[in-house]
């Protein structure tokens, strides 16, 4: 069965539970007493939510869906037959030959290095017209041309990255993460020249994702002046690189036609949109609702996706440790990352051990009454990255589970 994302009338009629954890985390509980841990669910409703509450955010600009965020496939098909989605910004090419089987406009987010998918790409005319490559360097197109030579491909489809980071003065720094070489509109369109100049190439698109206002919280309750500060960094990129990213487009649009120009993540969806230089914001996270999307100003997405695990044993009266919870989120090692307990509510990890790779010790009131064979709800930090873990996930929706879905894992696709 195919879920839909596009339940309009029933957002508005169905309770936003999540707002009050003693109904949801029990109902969830309760739905699903029959399916063994580790457990995967996803809450419909929470979905639905969250789906259109990004098409608000996006403000008239069609999202294009980053797969990494979510790597189930029927939830990305769910959501391109929602209004407000479009086209898929895929993570690796293996993984964007895959979907462009069906799915006929993916974008790769990131440069690739894989022989065996370029030529693949560029000897087959339906996937060469539906798939998108992401460049930076000169480098990279000779690496593509020794790959498989211009005379003898199709034309190969490529978007030039912009960086998008902040290079503030000192003692800030770069303030984002470092991607792209190209930094300035000159940059951009003299590479952008030497693509239009080369045979065997087709530039269509430009991205600048803005890694440091769609990665950053801003509204954590306990750190107000770092909140302060990590606003007062938003408002300076984003005013910094709408700028930049305006003339380094306009630049590039005098060489050659763009279909399209994404920027932007759930964290940055209202900033993006105000920027006319973007036609579309590439989006993921804010669907599954990691717990990192609790601590901005601007939204707080539905916990749609969490896991349960077991309670196993009790070393101690007040410690109960279920198997497994090591499920940690990439990025800067810290506590952030680590999988929240959201029910029952008063436990915490055990600071010598936090989430183990087979046992997670609890402590806390509530691990008094908890016994071996209860469950245990978490939230993962970020999205895409709990689909790794699981086979499938349960769909719950009204107390009942209506359907299960296999995450690309269980479908025996890891792409990264
Ligand atoms: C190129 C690009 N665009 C957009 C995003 C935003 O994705 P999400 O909305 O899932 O955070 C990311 C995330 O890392 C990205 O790398």
């Amino acid at each position: 069965m195919a879920i839909a994302l596009s339940a309009q009338g029933r957002a508005a009629s169905s309770p936003a539970r999540w707002l009050t954890p003693e109904l949801f985390w029990p109902e969830l509980d309760a739905s699903t007493a029959a399916l063994e841990t580790p457990l995967g669910v996803l809450h419909l409703g929470a979905l639905q939510f969250n789906a259109h509450d990004m098409v608000r955010r996006a403000a008239g600009k069609p999202i294009r869906v980053a797969t990494k965020s979510i790597r189930v496939r029927s939830v990305i098909d769910a959501l391109l037959a929602t209004d407000g989605y479009r086209g898929v910004l895929a993570f690796t090419l293996p993984e964007a030959l895959w979907l462009a089987e069906e799915v006929d406009d993916v974008v790769v987010g990131y440069p690739t290095a894989d022989r065996a998918g370029l030529i693949r790409l560029a000897t087959d005319e339906r996937l060469a017209s539906r798939v998108t490559i992401m460049v930076d360097s000169v480098e990279q197109l000779d690496f593509i041309d020794g790959c498989i030579p211009p005379g003898d491909r199709e034309s190969i489809r490529l978007c030039l990255e912009l960086d998008a980071s902040w290079r503030a003065a000192p003692p800030l720094g770069n303030i984002g993460v470092l991607r792209s070489p190209i930094f300035t509109a000159d940059d951009a369109v003299r590479f952008a020249r030497e693509i239009t100049r080369r045979p065997g190439f087709t530039l269509v698109g430009m991205m600048a994702y803005e890694a440091q206002i769609a990665g950053l919280v801003d509204d954590v309750g306990s750190r107000a002046a770092y909140s302060a500060g990590m606003r007062w960094i938003k408002r300076q990129s984003v005013s910094e690189l709408s700028e930049r990213r305006k003339a380094a487009v306009e630049a590039v649009r005098s060489v050659c036609e763009l279909e399209f120009v994404n920027g932007g993540g759930t964290g940055s969806l209202e900033s993006t949109s105000a920027d006319d230089s973007v036609t579309e914001i590439a989006a993921g996270s804010g669907l599954f609702g990691g717990h990192l999307f609790d601590n901005y100003r601007e939204f707080r997405p539905a916990p749609a996706a969490s896991f349960a695990l077991s309670v196993v044993r009790k070393p101690r009266e007040d410690t109960a440790t279920v198997l497994g919870g090591g499920w940690t989120a990439s990025g800067p090692p810290g506590r952030d990352r680590l999988p929240q307990v959201a029910w029952p509510q008063g436990l915490d990890m055990v600071p010598r051990e936090m989430a183990g790779e087979v046992q997670t010790p609890l402590v806390g009131k509530a691990a008094v009454r908890l016994r071996p064979g209860d469950r245990v709800w978490f939230r993962h930090t970020k999205s895409g990255e709990l689909s790794e873990h699981l086979n499938a996930f349960a769909v719950v929706d009204d107390g009942t589970v209506i359907d299960t879905l296999p995450t690309y894992r269980g479908e025996g696709k890891a792409f990264l």
